[in-house]
């Protein structure tokens, strides 16, 4: 049996290690010969796919990135996509594809999988917003990086008595802000499943000025202000229309500075959280993905995505998975309510 292997979208620390376990269960155990698409599915729309084996994913484990390369491309968007697609696994005679990815390529691999094609899906995004799985990898690795800024970001606060936003990934879901925000113990945590009251926020700032703290404000960049709306870094969408957002942590430092005549600075995260060497979390929870990715496809059990349950490793129907975000319970977020002001 001959399989691809492809991962597409935003990348993610861990994306290697799922790439390491598959093939090396799948050759070892199975006899299985493999492929990688280069880029995501722009690999399948241009033909561009290179061998791998055992000796190529060597060494890859602890490195953070792809060693496949990754894209936003959505085959949709291009003149018969799906067709090249096809025509790309037939003349490599690929058997099977192991699709990591996000929302957007697991939506993707979910098409495929209508039309026949036998894909096996595998969750990755430091987002941690697909539905059906506890947790992503990558999210672990990202939530470490969000905490030690916000350490870091407490005692030089606190040295020159001003507020500090911190502006974290999450597009639509707030999972990161929340995690490294009560790990980091900050004051204010902004996610965008719950639009937030600046006034609000103003508040929260001045009462830990008043009993001689520094606020940290934790913003997930799709947060929105209740009376306003989503700020971007421009007009543009990528091939599955999303904007690309940035921005709501120096807008709020402004305001709060506006409002509260105190000073206040912002530092964006950006994509610090999704480079470099992935936690001991993000490698255990990649590695058996990938195992079970494998054993799924050894099974002939395709449409499926592996998914984390409790301790358990799953497989889901990937359209289940893919059908919407998973976002932050709004149980959940008042858990911390103590913590907040
Ligand atoms: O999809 C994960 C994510 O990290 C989002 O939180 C963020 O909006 C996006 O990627 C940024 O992607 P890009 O690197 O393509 O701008």
């Amino acid at each position: 049996m001959r399989v691809g292997v492809l991962t597409g979208g935003g990348d993610c620390p861990g994306l290697n290690a799922v790439i390491r376990s598959v093939v090396r269960k799948g050759v070892q155990e199975y006899g299985f010969d493999f492929l990688g698409v280069r880029d995501g599915w722009l690999g399948l729309l241009k033909n561009d796919v290179v061998p791998l084996d055992v000796g190529s994913v060597r060494g890859i484990l602890p490195r953070g990135g792809t060693i496949l390369g990754s894209s936003r491309t959505n085959p949709l968007k291009h003149d018969n996509g799906l067709h090249r697609v096809r025509e790309t696994l037939t003349a490599h005679e690929m058997d099977a594809l192991v699709v990591i990815g996000g929302e957007d390529t697991l939506g993707t691999a979910t098409e495929l999988s209508r039309q026949g094609v036998d894909v096996v899906g595998v969750p990755k995004t430091i987002d941690n917003d697909v539905s059906c799985t506890d947790f992503t990898f990558g999210f672990d690795t990202a939530v470490g990086i969000a905490t030690e800024a916000i350490d870091r970001l407490h005692t030089t606060a606190e040295s020159h008595m001003r507020a500090l936003v911190v502006e974290v990934m999450g597009r639509h879901s707030g999972w990161i802000a929340l995690h490294a925000g009560i790990a980091g113990g900050a004051n204010v945590i902004l996610v965008p499943e719950r639009p937030f009251d600046l006034d609000q926020v103003c508040a929260q700032v001045m009462r830990r000025f008043e009993i001689n703290y520094a606020p940290i404000v934790v913003v997930a960049e799709g947060a929105v202000p209740r009376e306003g709306q989503l700020i971007v870094k421009d007009q543009s969408l990528d091939e599955f229309g999303h904007v690309r957002l940035s921005g709501i942590g120096e807008w709020l430092a402004q305001e709060i500075t506006a409002r509260t005549h105190k000073d206040a600075r912002t530092t964006v995260l950006g994509h610090i959280q999704r480079g470099g060497t992935p936690s001991a979390f993000d490698r255990w929870l990649a590695t058996r993905f990938g195992l079970h990715a494998i054993q799924a496809v050894a099974d002939g059990d395709f449409g499926r995505m592996v998914a984390l349950e409790g301790t358990r490793i799953v497989r889901v129907p990937l359209a289940d998975a893919t059908a919407q975000n998973k976002v932050v319970d709004p149980a959940l977020y008042d858990e911390f309510e103590v913590f907040y002001g």
